[in-house]
């Protein structure tokens, strides 16, 4: 079943993201969109029922066959009403929370932006910053990439990925789906300054306490996931050292 904006709207409690909801067929990535969009209003949301040139964290490409929500919206923001860095972590918490409202099923995170369902990645995360011609922070363009449908992705993705209509057994709305995820992101962006807030995500973090690997820009190493800060950053043990990671590939080491 399709996105549909009228029945998202039933649905939704948020009058923020109400306004503008646009519902595509296709379109190369739901962020790019937005980004070479101009006058675009606050608040605006972009889904596409699949993506020709879909776009994950550092470069990679994000596969987006029909039968998952892609979904991205506009929200205009400044550093000092958000920390931006704060962004993506929320994001995660409003999508586990959709999840587990509508599906009954537990998703975990993988910090700082994949949604689990056990081992097996079923959403991705890219906020992307757009800046004022005095380089400010003006908005984010928040992305969203949901397997919803038992749609086959390919070898090497279906052993590392996994969608809601696979792990429930059952059809599951997207209109729902989506609606939820407005719905929550709405309240959860305003209450990311409390200790709530983090403890909702630490509960979710299925990294903390294991041994993982950590790639940087510039190097890779073992440590151990030990806590995330009051800025939704990782503290790691490396060696007898914990170091506070605000950007990083981090994976369960074997
Ligand atoms: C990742 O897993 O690295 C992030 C994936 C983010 C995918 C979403 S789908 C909607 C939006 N449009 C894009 O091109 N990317 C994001």
């Amino acid at each position: 079943m399709y996105t549909n904006a009228d029945s998202i709207k039933e649905l939704l409690n948020s009058t923020k993201f109400a306004e503008n909801i646009i519902c595509l067929g296709s379109v190369d990535s739901t962020n790019s969109y937005l980004k070479n969009s101009y006058d675009v209003k606050d608040g605006t949301v972009v889904i596409s029922e699949q993506q020709t040139g879909g776009r994950g964290r550092r470069g990679k490409t994000f596969l987006s066959p029909i039968g998952g929500i892609y979904m991205s919206l506009l929200y205009n923001t400044t550093p000092d009403k958000f920390d931006p860095g704060k962004i993506t972590s929320c994001v995660a918490l409003s999508v586990c929370k959709a999840i587990e409202s509508v599906t009954a099923l537990e998703p975990k995170i993988k910090w700082v932006n994949d949604v689990f369902l056990g081992d097996k990645k079923v959403c991705g995360i890219l906020c992307e910053a757009v800046n004022d011609s005095q380089n400010n922070l003006k908005s984010v363009i928040i992305g969203i990439g949901l397997n919803v449908d038992d749609v086959v992705l390919g070898a090497d993705l279906d052993d590392i990925a996994t969608n809601l209509e696979k792990e429930t057994g059952a059809n599951v709305s997207k209109n729902m789906l989506v609606a939820e995820i407005l719905n929550n992101l709405e309240k959860d962006l305003y209450t990311t300054n409390t200790p709530s807030f983090i403890e909702q995500l630490r509960t979710r973090y299925f990294i903390l306490g294991k041994k993982i690997k950590v790639t940087t820009v510039s190097e890779s190493y073992f440590a151990t996931a030990v806590d995330i800060d009051s800025s939704c950053r990782l503290i790691v043990k490396r060696g007898e050292r914990n170091i506070v990671i605000s950007s990083a590939e981090v994976s369960i080491s074997q």
